[in-house]
């Protein structure tokens, strides 16, 4: 039998202050989150989640004053943002407070922090001693959760502290911004793009300076986390450009040792960005799950634009194969 989320915020209080994890339901998808003041739950998030440690993690606040603890500078812009768009799916990079721990940062003079919207977790924060470190409740390279269930097949050998939240409502991860501003202009980098779009972002600087503003989207490989593979379901991934032939079918086949005629499954996209991007993951796993041998999503030119891409900035680093 399940307790009342008043009593599961409560243990997830008391794991994380006495220095255990706890899984904490974000509008994103769901976190595997430590105390930031705690060493060796900071280091077993490394070792459950098989992650290196040069990926750095971001920290979760549940009020501004939070920000104290966790950041080294904060300037007006960045202000602008967190006003606009917290609590809520944006991650912003600044310059780190000297004080963190720097197996949060990856060694980096920066860090990503963010004030999630969960109301569950919101709760919880704003209760906490400290703010928490938090990445995606998976195994790494692997599909993040949007459902205590996901999170459970992760890791399935773990008494874990879970708080549930039901699914979550963004579904994929924030969006992870870092502004390079001078006197008279402000660079918007994205470093992950997400939910909040960077037109967005944009838009609301433009509202509060005149400086000129420019939007750049880093290359993944400049950003420490961002390997080519990432988010991979348990089998192969296809994205395709174009419909498939019964020559691609056996090349596909060819290419991952499959036998001749495997079935495979296609994953329909909802045609609204917002629904897809919430229903993305669960999609993802229960396609894998149904006993096909690998996995089709069509990209078809009518699915563009700033949401789109961020759902298939996803699937392509879960894609193992793309056609274009
Ligand atoms: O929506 C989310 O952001 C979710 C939920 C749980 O809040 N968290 C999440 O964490 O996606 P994670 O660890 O799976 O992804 C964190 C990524 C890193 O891989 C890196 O790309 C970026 O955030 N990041 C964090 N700190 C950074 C920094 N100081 N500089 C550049 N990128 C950073
Ligand atoms: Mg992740």
């Amino acid at each position: 039998m399940s307790s009342s989320p008043f009593s599961q915020i409560s243990s997830a209080k008391a794991a994380l202050e006495s220095g255990h994890l706890a899984v904490i339901p974000t509008e994103t998808v769901y976190g595997l989150a430590a105390s930031i003041d705690s060493e060796s739950a900071l280091r077993n998030i490394f070792s459950l989640k098989a992650r290196p440690f040069f990926d750095p993690l971001i920290v979760h606040i549940g009020r501004f004053d939070q920000l104290n603890e966790v950041v080294g500078e904060w300037g007006a812009s960045h202000q602008v943002l967190a006003q606009r768009f917290w609590p809520g799916p944006l991650t912003i990079v600044v310059k780190r407070n000297l004080s963190l721990n720097s197996l949060i940062t990856s060694g980096l003079d920066s860090v990503g922090v963010r004030m999630p919207a969960h109301p569950f977790t919101r709760r919880l924060l704003r209760e906490l001693r400290h703010p928490v470190a938090a990445p995606s409740a998976n195994r790494f390279g692997k599909t993040s959760p949007t459902q205590t269930s996901h999170v459970r097949t992760e890791f399935p050998d773990q008494a874990l502290t879970i708080l549930e939240g039901g699914p979550s409502q963004i579904g994929i991860e924030s969006t992870v911004v870092r502004l390079l501003e001078t006197a008279t202009q402000i660079t918007i980098d994205i470093l992950r793009p997400g939910m909040i779009s960077p037109s967005e972002i944009r838009d609301e600087l433009k509202a509060h300076t005149s400086k000129a503003l420019t939007i750049s989207e880093t290359p993944h490989e400049a950003s420490p986390g961002h390997l080519k593979n990432h988010y991979q379901p348990d089998i192969p991934l296809v994205v395709s450009a174009r419909p498939l032939s019964p020559l691609m079918t056996a090349d596909i086949e060819e290419k991952f040792s499959l036998p001749k005629h495997s079935r495979y499954s296609e994953l329909i996209l909802h045609p609204d960005p917002k629904i897809a991007a919430r229903e993305l993951y669960q999609q993802m796993r229960q396609t894998a799950k149904g006993g096909a041998a690998w996995i089709l999503v069509r990209r078809t030119s009518d699915r563009t634009g700033e949401l789109w891409h961020s759902i298939w900035n996803r699937l392509e680093k879960a894609a193992s194969y793309h056609i274009e």
